[in-house]
């Protein structure tokens, strides 16, 4: 026998029941983005390799490790699979000169691509939908991104989400951070671990990020970020949290909150739940005003997030709040093939006047065709038996509730139907 062929490890399928909560997500988040003001965006799935290597930074994880990358067969260009969408958002914009005519607010959703080992909410395939927010400066549009998730949170009735924020200042003061930290690191080099002292020369903030309570106890004594920061960027997080007070929206500080990509500069933050295992995590975002010079566009400033969208499912799923699957209104039986003929139109019409109809397929007596109805879910069976056709009617039998059959003409069916509809669910 043939063997039969497996998904990817770390792509999922996403099956009918799953993927209407998803369809669900979507919607929401597509309304959401709307009333925000938010305009969608579709960038591709493929880009030239130094398009990540330039944003996101030679010495991260993501870089290092877990690009899919590969040359292209016949241009010989280095390509990778997007391991995020930010990149992709801003090279579009100076592509296509977005921002000539004043700032954009721009939304996505889809597929990223990490190779990463796969473990619970954390996939090589995943999904994340986004928010970038391109050519503000200002405080403002960092606490609206923040206050945006928030309100989704709410929204989708998400609870226990804990906010997470820091200022990481400009690149000027990180250096000079960088430089006292790395000093003090290697005057403790001996109580740190592998990682950290490999990090220690590549990415020295990211030492910070240590779960390794050794590690943990040298990092307590080292030198702290804030004290590095000069007025702006202390004014520009003031300005982020007084806007998050007024709106009622709760955070900690976290000092050691770095994030995993070099692009960003003044505010980073995460949405973190305890619920969800070690891939905590919800969303992701900050500031970035070096990127579009980085990535040889004129500079301009921009702030975003990505929200990973497995994990914010899992969220809804367990908080009992994905909508129950759709019910068909009708199921549409017949006998004979002029009913099916008849049936055929019957459910056409009915679809065409706005109502999710399933016409029965693949034959079979009206008894077992009654049993394949009731297994959809349906509120109204229809009935194109011969007796019916013979007398131009069709029957309506409630299958949700105990209510008796009747029967319409069939020239009055589609008129009458979302009145029976109406009393099937009543
Ligand atoms: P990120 O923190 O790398 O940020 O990813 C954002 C979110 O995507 C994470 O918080 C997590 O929920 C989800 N995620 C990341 N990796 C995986 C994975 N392997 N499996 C499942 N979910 C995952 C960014 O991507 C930035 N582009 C965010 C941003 C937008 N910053 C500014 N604008």
């Amino acid at each position: 026998m043939t063997p039969a062929l497996q998904a990817v490890r770390g792509m999922n399928d996403v099956l009918p029941d799953e993927a209407e909560l998803w369809l669900h997500l979507e919607r929401v988040v597509a309304d959401w983005f709307a009333r925000w003001g938010y305009r969608p965006i579709r960038t591709p799935l493929v880009e030239p390799t130094a398009l990540f290597r330039r944003a996101i930074g030679e010495a991260t994880d993501i870089v290092e490790k877990e690009m899919y990358s590969w040359r292209d067969a016949l241009s010989d260009e280095a390509l990778t699979l997007r391991p995020e969408g930010t990149a992709s958002c801003v090279r579009a914009a100076i592509e296509h000169s977005l921002l000539h005519d004043g700032p954009k607010r721009l939304w996505y959703c889809g597929p990223m691509y990490r190779h990463e080992r796969p473990q619970k909410g954390r996939y090589r395939q995943f999904h994340q939908f986004g928010a970038e927010a391109l050519g503000y400066p200002g405080p403002d549009v960092d606490a609206e991104l923040i206050v945006m998730c928030d309100r989704l949170w709410q929204e989708l009735g998400v609870a226990g989400l804990r906010l997470e924020l820091n200022t990481i200042g400009s690149p000027e003061e990180r250096a000079r951070y960088r430089a006292d930290l790395v000093r003090y690191l290697e005057a403790n080099l001996e109580r740190l671990d592998a990682d950290a002292r490999r990090r220690l020369y590549t990415n020295p903030l990211r030492v910070l990020d240590s779960k390794n309570p050794r590690v943990r106890e040298v990092l307590a004594g080292a030198p702290v970020l804030a004290d590095y920061l000069g007025a702006d960027s202390r004014a520009h997080f003031d300005g982020v949290r007084s806007l998050l007070d007024a709106a009622g929206v709760a955070y900690v500080v976290n000092p050691r909150l770095v994030r995993g990509l070099d692009y960003y500069n003044l505010t980073v933050f995460e949405w973190v739940s305890d619920a969800l295992g070690a891939q905590g995590t919800v969303c992701g975002g900050g500031r970035y005003d070096g990127l579009f010079a980085q990535l040889g566009g004129r500079p301009a400033p921009g702030a975003g997030f990505a929200v990973g969208c497995e994990r914010l499912i899992a969220l809804v799923r367990d908080a009992g709040r994905a909508p129950p699957p759709p019910r068909p209104d009708a199921y549409v039986l017949q006998q004979s093939a002029d009913g099916f003929a008849q049936a055929f139109l019957l459910a056409d019409e009915l679809r065409a006047a706005g109502f999710r109809v399933v016409q029965h397929a693949g034959g079979g007596s009206l008894k077992s065709q009654m049993k394949k109805a009731d297994a959809s879910g349906a509120w109204l069976a229809l009935i194109v038996g011969e007796e019916e056709l013979a007398r131009g009617e069709v029957s309506v039998k409630p299958l949700r509730r105990n209510a008796p059959q009747v029967r319409v003409p069939r020239a009055e069916t589609v008129r009458r139907f979302a009145q029976l509809l109406q009393e099937a669910k009543s």
